[in-house]
């Protein structure tokens, strides 16, 4: 890619990755045949599809005009199995969990094992399904869950978890009896799969605020749900306008699923205003500095990061920007500097002082953020930049070099050099 054109025109927010991966998950709670549209065509996704067929569904994304949508058949008995060989190349496959021991009374899913960003255990997972009644044993880096009939109960995690609140969730709905989920992620996306299990006939109260209730029902339905935009994707595409000087419109981008990113980039100077079913940013050639420190929902999202601090790599002043969710998280910063920026990492927090220019050169992306800051950061940068590794993208953004390009963007994709 090549730096230095000012971004301009319209550009479409595809389905949401982390709304997708557990709500796909949900279709085991129920038989028949199950629609989902608005799928993001991510390699995450394709992951779920295959964990899902690796236990006996049939699970595939459709073709043609209905490329967005995904179906999934369930028929009777499956084998309640994730193996290590997926579950290792993508995390999330452990939103199966708690809807096999639900419906089907067992489940034996690898340990999902670290990640580049953090240790990322999943304690709280099988606190909440302990508390339902599963029986829980970990063997061979396996989990091995099993429960007659799980019973509604109290649940109180330690810490907040997206992922965790989910798993759980999809647990209760088939629970006899109520359970209360306390300390729960408010993501939107944990609102969207409640959404989705009471459109199956789940009794799912709360979403959305850090006390979740549920009553357990006998048996539930598979629907049809088209998945909400996604923010993460949205908020990054803002970015890419500010940090190019341009003027963007995001359609499908929602303003109450980005308070915190909207707020920050105003006060860096941006103006950013609802239009036509989403949001446009018009973005001045040089921008404030402003401090982050990421948070759980509705605070600073962990998820743009590394997108806003490619941002203040070129903005006026210095930024301090504070990670608190995972302890990993600055894989970007060195790449950063590559492209001649000037960042200090102290501990969970960077500082970061503007400089005048960024300088295209050959950088590595090491996870999905890290990779779209450092895109970000080739529009901006002068001469050429090179982004490698770039499978750590297509995790989590739809095809991105060619919205961008859309959007006027010098940039290409090119087969990754042995
Ligand atoms: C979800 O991960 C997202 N992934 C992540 O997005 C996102 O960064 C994260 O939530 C935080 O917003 C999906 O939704 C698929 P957590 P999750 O459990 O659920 C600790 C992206 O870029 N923790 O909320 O795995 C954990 O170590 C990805 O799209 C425990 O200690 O995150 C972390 O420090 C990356 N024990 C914190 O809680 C547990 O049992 C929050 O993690 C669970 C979590």
């Amino acid at each position: 890619m090549k730096g230095g054109t000012a971004l301009h025109g319209e550009v479409e927010v595809s389905g949401a990755k982390n709304a997708a991966l557990p709500i796909l998950a949900s279709a085991l709670l129920a038989d028949g045949t199950t629609t989902f549209r608005n799928v993001p065509d991510l390699a995450d996704v394709a992951t779920m599809l295959e964990v899902l067929r690796t236990m006996g569904c049939e699970a595939a994304r459709l073709t043609g005009k209905k490329a967005d949508t995904c179906e999934i058949s369930i028929a009777g008995n499956i084998t309640p199995e994730a193996p290590y060989d997926l579950v290792k190349t993508m995390r999330a496959s452990v939103l199966v969990l708690g809807p096999l021991v639900a419906r089907f009374g067992r489940a034996r899913v690898s340990m999902p094992g670290g990640c580049a960003i953090g240790a990322r255990p999943i304690d709280q997972h099988l606190k909440g399904l302990k508390a339902l009644g599963a029986d829980i044993h970990l063997t061979e880096g396996y989990v091995e869950a099993r429960a007659k009939q799980l019973k509604g109960g109290m649940v109180n995690f330690d810490v907040i978890t997206v992922t965790g609140t989910e798993n759980v969730m999809m647990a209760a709905v088939l629970a006899k009896g109520r359970t209360v989920m306390e300390n729960c992620a408010r993501e939107p996306e944990v609102e969207e799969l409640a959404r989705v299990l009471n459109k199956m006939g789940a009794k799912v109260e709360g979403a959305g605020t850090s006390v979740i209730t549920i009553e357990g029902v006998e048996s539930l339905n598979p629907v049809d749900h088209a998945i909400l935009p996604d923010r993460i994707e949205a908020g990054t595409l803002l970015v890419a306008a500010a940090i190019s000087g341009g003027n963007v419109l995001v359609k499908h981008a929602r303003p109450e699923h980005l308070d915190a990113v909207i707020d920050k980039l105003r006060e860096a100077g941006c103006t950013i205003t609802a239009e036509g079913g989403g949001l446009r940013c018009k973005a001045p050639r040089s921008l404030k500095s402003v401090n982050i420190t990421t948070t759980e929902h509705p605070g600073f999202p962990t998820d743009m990061q590394a997108q806003l601090m490619a941002l203040m790599t070129v903005s006026h002043g210095t930024s301090v920007i504070s990670e608190n969710i995972f302890e990993n998280r600055f894989m970007h910063v060195p790449e950063l500097h590559r492209l001649g920026a000037d960042i200090t990492i102290q501990g969970h927090t960077a500082v970061v002082k503007g400089v005048k220019a960024l300088s295209g050169a050959p950088v590595m992306a090491t996870d999905l953020r890290a990779s779209a800051s450092l895109i970000l950061a080739g529009l901006r940068a002068d001469g050429q930049t090179e982004v490698s590794r770039v499978y750590h993208l297509d995790r989590g953004y739809e095809r991105l070099e060619r919205k961008l390009r859309g959007l006027g963007a010098d940039i290409r994709r090119v087969k990754e050099r042995a």
